[in-house]
């Protein structure tokens, strides 16, 4: 069983190590931050950002939530976004969903339970939009693969239909946003080629 004190111990080996290869690493991060990325991804413990795509910190503003949904009405990712795009100005903006991923396989059952019921609400609705297509995968695998995808595919659409995004276009500024995907089975990022830039 873990206790707190792994994490504890890792956090000072990790420092040290960082230490030994950059002696102002830190001094530098307290400085603060100009990340070029936004990150928003599944909260799902075996996709963390910063270690799959191998940046050090400071190079990734993250959001993260079940199966990496992008609602206008949820505070949390707009505000993220606004943040990113408006404060920090990101140049890129990255959906990373992934394979296997839970949320995506419950919306395609029957019923979850309680709030997480209503949170997978939209990915519903992105099922039934595409349910012809999903229906005629050749299996329950590829049916479960193709929805992962289609799932980062909306969700690309929603970014770039967000206010912040259609603003900062608007100005004129850099700002592209790409769909990724993710492989637990191979540990490969694989880019969805859905990549959006301004208008
Ligand atoms: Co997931």
């Amino acid at each position: 069983m873990s206790t707190i004190e792994k994490l504890l111990d890792g956090n000072k080996a990790w420092v040290e190590r960082v230490k030994n290869k950059q002696p102002d690493f830190f001094e530098e991060q307290a400085k603060g931050q100009n990340p070029d990325f936004l990150w928003i991804g599944c909260a799902d413990s075996r996709v963390p950002s910063n270690v799959v795509a191998d940046v050090q910190p400071g190079e990734l503003f993250v959001h993260r939530n079940i199966a990496n949904i992008v609602s206008p009405t949820d505070l949390n990712v707009q505000s993220v976004l606004q943040y990113a795009v408006m404060v920090l100005e990101v140049e890129h903006i990255v959906i990373c969903g992934h394979y296997g991923c839970g949320g995506v396989g419950a919306a395609m059952g029957d019923e979850t339970e309680g709030v997480i019921d209503q949170w997978l609400e939209p990915l519903r609705s992105i099922y039934n939009d595409h349910r012809a297509e999903l229906e005629h995968m050749g299996s329950e695998q590829e049916r479960y693969d193709r929805f992962c995808e289609l799932n980062v595919i909306e969700q690309v659409a929603h970014l770039s239909e967000s206010r912040f995004v259609r603003q900062a276009w608007k100005e004129g500024r850099e700002l592209s946003v790409h769909g990724l995907i993710y492989s637990l089975e191979t540990g490969l990022l694989k880019n969805l080629e859905v990549s959006v830039s301004g208008t």
